[in-house]
């Protein structure tokens, strides 16, 4: 077989397991493989299975930076753009950054290489992810939420971004089957209402900003209105709301 029957079969194999984007994900299979066939076979699999891509490849593109994504680790989803990018606007040339939660460090990525003179420090409470947003190089405290920072950092830091779990607990079952089965609990289950981790942030947030500095967090639903009552106790101002293009709610901005 050639390169032209591995990608007809390598698609219509993919197609065929419900893959949308099956020309462009077996493009990316192949170039993976590097010509060993047998490899190309086991990642079909995978990937048919409903494993992520990002794995399988070993990294994805966020903000046009390419990140690399550890098997077992939150993939960056292309939904949390705009909250990168509007806390890169916030944060100055040479000013301090934190991304709570990080990940795969995608956020502080795109922020550390997009403002190289700035500091971006990152918490993460899994340790595989914390190894995977390292070998992003991300510089990154291994704790609960803020818990493992250096107390250098408290009232200095100008941006604060962060997505944290925040999926209700009683919405889990409604997420696609391919990330319940695969992605790490841990990185989507908010607690009840969704809002646990998204009032731990505000609260510690608010600890470590500057005065004037932002914070951005990602949610959902009506996330917004249960944040803004603990947003208003910690000293918030100037609350606005991201919205995508459908007029759902995306992310929330304030600043301290
Ligand atoms: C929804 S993922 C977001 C990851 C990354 N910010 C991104 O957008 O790709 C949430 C991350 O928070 C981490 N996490 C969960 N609870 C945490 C806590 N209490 N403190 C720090 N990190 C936590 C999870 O391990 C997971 O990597």
């Amino acid at each position: 077989m050639g390169v032209k029957e591995d990608l007809e079969v390598t698609v219509a194999t993919l197609r065929e397991a419900g893959c949308v984007a099956a020309e462009e994900e077996a493009a990316e299979l192949i170039e993976a493989a590097a010509g060993d066939r047998g490899r190309l076979r086991a990642l079909i699999d995978r990937r048919s299975a409903g494993e992520p891509l990002a794995w399988l490849i070993g990294s994805v593109q966020f903000c046009g930076e390419t990140v690399v994504v550890h098997p077992g680790v939150y993939v960056p989803r292309w939904q949390s753009e705009p909250l990168a990018l509007e806390a890169l606007a916030r944060l100055p040339e040479e000013g301090l950054a934190v991304d709570l939660c990080t990940g795969s460090g995608a956020i502080a990525v795109v922020l550390g290489r997009r403002r190289p003179s700035a500091r971006v420090v990152a918490t993460e409470i899994d340790h595989l992810a914390a190894a995977c947003a390292r070998a992003n190089g991300v510089e990154v405290y291994e704790g609960d939420m803020a818990a493992g920072l250096p107390d250098e950092l408290r009232g200095q830091v100008d941006v604060v971004a962060s997505v944290v779990p925040y999926v209700p607990t009683g919405e889990l079952h409604l997420l696609p089957r391919d990330v319940l089965a695969f992605e790490p609990r841990h990185a989507l289950d908010g607690g009840e209402a969704g809002t646990r981790f998204l009032f731990q942030a505000a609260i510690e947030a608010a600890a470590l900003l500057r005065a004037g500095g932002s914070l951005l967090l990602e949610l959902g639903g009506d996330e917004a209105s249960l944040l803004r009552p603990v947003l208003a106790e910690n000293g918030y101002r100037d609350v606005e709301l991201l919205v995508d293009d459908d007029g759902d709610v995306r992310a929330l901005t304030c600043r301290r």
